[in-house]
């Protein structure tokens, strides 16, 4: 079933100077229990694109559903079905307390205190916030904020999560910690999580699907394990004994596109592109002719970032 229904989405900021398309027709779907990424670069229109799927901002055009809900007639519906964290501007108070935000957030979906008291002591030790839980949230660390914005949207026990840059200024602890909450715990609970991050890292580890969005248009929709099979070539990298000779090294560079040498006091390392494997035994043909000693052949995965990186790139 889907969670989300986003058709045709385009949100257009005016003012006296120009005119800017930061959402463009952008159309796609989630489903229930999906764990959805957003990529794209400064700019692309990610945070507009969020704002305006739990309806914080008003779309220039476009459909949206939440839970089958119209949520471009009926923002109210938005949210009480949808938890959002958002970049910069975040959803806590700032002169309530770390468990005074907690349970305003429960409080504004309907629940009493006593039904979420241990989800909140759960959160705050999650979060490393026991220390805090009276201090006003003005006076936490950044990082602290962060967390407690990310409590506070858990709390509200929302089926979809919209999550904007969450990972933002914490630290690497902190980073590792909300990385396993929303791939393991949340995830595990059923809910739909759409995050953007500049931190593959995160994308790669929570996610099983990313949309790439460049200029306020879709470049990719597809599950990360297929965008990485999709780029594909495998790659091997062979280690050779010694300096390679330069009769070795004009063979190669006649034979095969994209092969790269790194030499240095003992070994060589001959890396190439091959479209099809089986060229493998060309390789090792080549190096058995010359009597070259092979130390190590290893096959290079591809990298998700520079795939990424690449996609952006093309669409430019
Ligand atoms: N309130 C606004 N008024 C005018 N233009 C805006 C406004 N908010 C965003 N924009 C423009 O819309 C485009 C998309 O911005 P948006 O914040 O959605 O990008 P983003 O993908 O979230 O970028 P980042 O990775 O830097 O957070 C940019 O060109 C930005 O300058
Ligand atoms: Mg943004």
């Amino acid at each position: 079933m889907q969670i989300l229904q986003c058709e045709n989405l385009t949100k257009i900021y005016r003012n006296k100077k120009q005119t800017v398309r930061a959402a463009d027709n952008i159309s796609f779907s989630i489903k229930k229990g999906e764990l959805v990424g957003l990529l794209g670069p400064n700019g692309a229109g990610k945070t507009t694109t969020i704002k305006c799927l739990c309806r914080l901002l008003n779309p220039t055009s476009g459909k949206i559903h939440i839970d089958g809900f119209d949520v471009i007639k009926n923002p109210r519906i938005a949210y009480e079905k949808a938890a959002a964290v958002l970049e910069g501007n975040r959803n806590i108070y700032w002169r309530m307390s770390t468990k005074e935000n907690l349970k305003l957030f429960a409080g504004l979906q309907g629940y009493s205190y006593k039904q979420v008291k241990n989800k909140i002591e759960e959160l705050v030790e999650i979060f490393g916030l026991q220390e805090k839980i009276s201090t006003e949230a003005r006076f936490l660390s950044r990082g602290m904020q962060q967390k407690l914005a990310i409590a506070c949207a858990l709390i509200k026990n929302t089926k979809i999560l919209f999550l904007d840059e969450p990972t933002l200024g914490l630290d690497v602890e902190a980073i590792y910690e909300v990385r396993n909450l929303l791939k393991g715990k949340i995830s595990s609970e059923g809910k739909t999580i759409f995050l953007s991050s500049h931190n593959m890292g995160v994308v790669e580890d929570v996610c099983k699907r990313v949309i790439i969005i460049n200029h306020g248009k879709i470049v990719a929709d597809e599950e990360i394990k297929k965008i990485k099979e999709l780029f594909r070539v495998n790659t091997y990298r062979f280690e050779i004994e010694g300096k390679i000779g330069e009769q070795i090294k004009k063979e190669f560079l006649k034979r095969f596109l994209g092969v790269r040498f790194s030499t240095d006091e003992s070994k060589t390392e001959i890396i190439i592109d091959l479209k099809d494997s089986i060229r493998i035994y060309e390789v090792l043909e080549i190096l058995k002719k010359r009597g070259v000693k092979l130390l190590n052949i290893q096959n290079i995965e591809p990298d998700f970032e520079e795939i990424y990186l690449e996609l952006v790139k093309r669409e430019k």
